[in-house]
């Protein structure tokens, strides 16, 4: 049992001294994400209540975006450098290194608390020509190894976690890819570089990085899983896999959690390195990070950018967060799973019934009294007790959406079909589980929720400056404005 692979449970307070275990300077004020008050009301704190962490990958180039920041820093405790450790940033020609880019990264992090992954040091992709034209077997050696212990020399203390070697097996098989490293310096390669890392920084833990290892029965996993019960049963220094997670719509395989607990029974931790989802469905987002919380050796995840616009798969919404930095559906699933806040308190509960007022106008979503005919129009009204007009029962969707049906009639707010133009008047109508009748819920950061119709995409509000009791509600893009937040209760 080598005490490097032990991995305590830390309770939450604890979590900043991991940090500064792993060299890692923290600012005195600390991250809001590592505050007991709220510890479980973001991704970070929630996952570090349970001694993991939450971590997302990061570009140099976002971090003056105030909106990306903003989020980087209340959610995650944990970065990946996307691509700025990279060989060809790091190492552009022959014994030149290039530490900006990465530099300003970690520069970040230890500014805000955040620990850091290291990606990668061993890697077919992004690997300048100078490395790939290399055919004589002492010099690719030597490069590796001098390229590995500059790299990890410069960061020394500040890493937490090495991917050492990325994506070293071939699709379908058992066996490596074929590689510079492969072809020239034969299978042992990969047991050289994490040699190497050890004696470089005996203090960071050195994982093995791939995808497409998330199926149990798929070759490349059993070929992953034997080249780690290799290195363990012969002392090759290695303490974490990591599966990089690239989910299609359906999320992970059905076997997921039987592969992190068979991999940890090695004696390895296990993390989710590189997650996304095409369409970010909460369910196969909760049933990734169930799978993580369920093995005790799983001690982290990362996802692989913050805001949809942010991933390297853009068109399939894959992330936590829209292109304008509000949280999805997904994200309270995922908080929910970590054991943080989520769905479960405070958050919109399906089968509940509820009041929902607007924060502009302090009025309450209203259908006339005595009127639950379709194509009625809503309005808002003061606060009216119980009364069944104003009481919205909400259920939750496939898609994460809700279906907010009103008590008094039994139908549902609905955005008249066909109709998605700036100021349409919301009406109730039957519900027929149209994304005319969807609503996804993002929760703002005074609690209220902007809710926005899957039809249109366009946000319901009361009009700007209207706030009188029979003011109808419309929609419009979302601006932000306290008339399209609204408070359920
Ligand atoms: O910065 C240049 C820009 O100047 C240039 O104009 C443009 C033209 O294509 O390219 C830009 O660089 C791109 C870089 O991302 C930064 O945006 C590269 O072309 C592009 O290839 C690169 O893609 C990265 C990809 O790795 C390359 O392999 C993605 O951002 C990055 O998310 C992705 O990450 C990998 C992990 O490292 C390993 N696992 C798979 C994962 C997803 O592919």
């Amino acid at each position: 049992m080598s005490w490097l692979n032990e991995e305590p449970r830390r309770r939450k307070l604890l979590a900043p001294v991991a940090g500064l275990i792993a060299g890692t300077v923290l600012a005195l004020a600390g991250p809001a994400s590592l505050e007991a008050h709220g510890a479980s009301s973001t991704l970070g704190a929630a996952a570090a209540d349970s001694g993991r962490y939450f971590g997302a990958a990061v570009a140099a180039g976002r971090l003056g975006d105030s909106t990306y920041s903003t989020i980087l820093d209340r959610e995650f405790n944990m970065i990946t450098p996307e691509n700025e450790m990279k060989w060809d940033t790091t190492e552009p020609s022959r014994g030149n290194f290039n530490f900006g880019p990465a530099d300003q990264i970690v520069s970040h992090a230890s500014a805000h608390g955040q620990r850091m992954r290291g990606h990668t040091l061993v890697w077919h992709g992004q690997l300048p020509g100078w490395v790939s034209s290399i055919g004589d077997a002492g010099t690719l050696r030597s490069v590796m190894n001098n390229h590995i212990t500059t790299v990890m020399n410069h960061y020394k203390g500040k890493i937490y976690a090495w991917d050492v070697v990325n994506e070293a097996f071939a699709d379908g098989s058992t066996q490596h890819r074929s590689s510079v490293f492969q072809n020239v310096l034969g299978n042992g390669f990969i047991e050289e570089a994490f040699r190497t890392a050890r004696s470089v920084d005996p203090a960071a833990k050195l994982c093995y990085n791939d995808y497409n290892i998330e199926n149990w029965s798929d070759a490349k996993t059993q070929g992953v899983y034997a080249m780690v019960k290799d290195f363990k049963a012969r002392g090759v220094p290695i303490d974490c896999v990591g599966l990089q997670s690239h989910f299609g719509s359906g999320g992970p395989p059905a076997g997921f959690q039987t592969t992190l607990s068979n991999f940890a029974a090695l004696g390895v931790d296990v993390q989710i390195t590189e997650l996304d989802i095409a369409q970010a469905s909460l369910t196969a987002y909760g049933n990734t990070v169930r799978a993580c919380m369920n093995v005790a050796r799983c001690t982290g995840i990362t996802v692989w950018g913050i805001r949809d616009s942010d991933s390297w798969r853009s068109g399939e919404n894959p992330l936590l967060f829209d292109g304008n930095g509000n949280k999805k559906p997904a994200y309270d699933a995922v908080l929910s799973a970590l054991g943080g806040e989520g769905n479960t308190g405070g958050g919109i509960v399906s089968g509940t019934v509820y009041s929902v007022s607007n924060a502009a106008a302090g009025r309450v979503l209203d259908v006339p009294s005595g009127q639950t005919g379709n194509g009625t129009s809503v309005q808002v009204w003061d606060a009216n007790g119980t009364a069944a007009n104003q009481q919205w029962r909400a259920s939750q969707n496939s898609d994460g959406s809700y279906t907010l049906t009103n008590v008094g009639s039994g139908r549902v707010l609905d955005e008249p079909g066909g109709q998605t133009a700036n100021g349409t008047q919301m009406v109730i109508w039957d519900a027929n589980g149209g994304a005319n009748q969807h609503w996804r819920a993002s929760r703002n950061g005074d609690g209220s929720y902007t809710l926005t119709n899957v039809a249109s995409g366009r946000a319901l509000e009361t009009p700007g400056g209207l706030t009188a009791n029979g003011t109808p509600v419309q929609i419009w893009d979302s601006n932000g404005g306290a008339n399209q937040h609204w408070n359920f209760k």
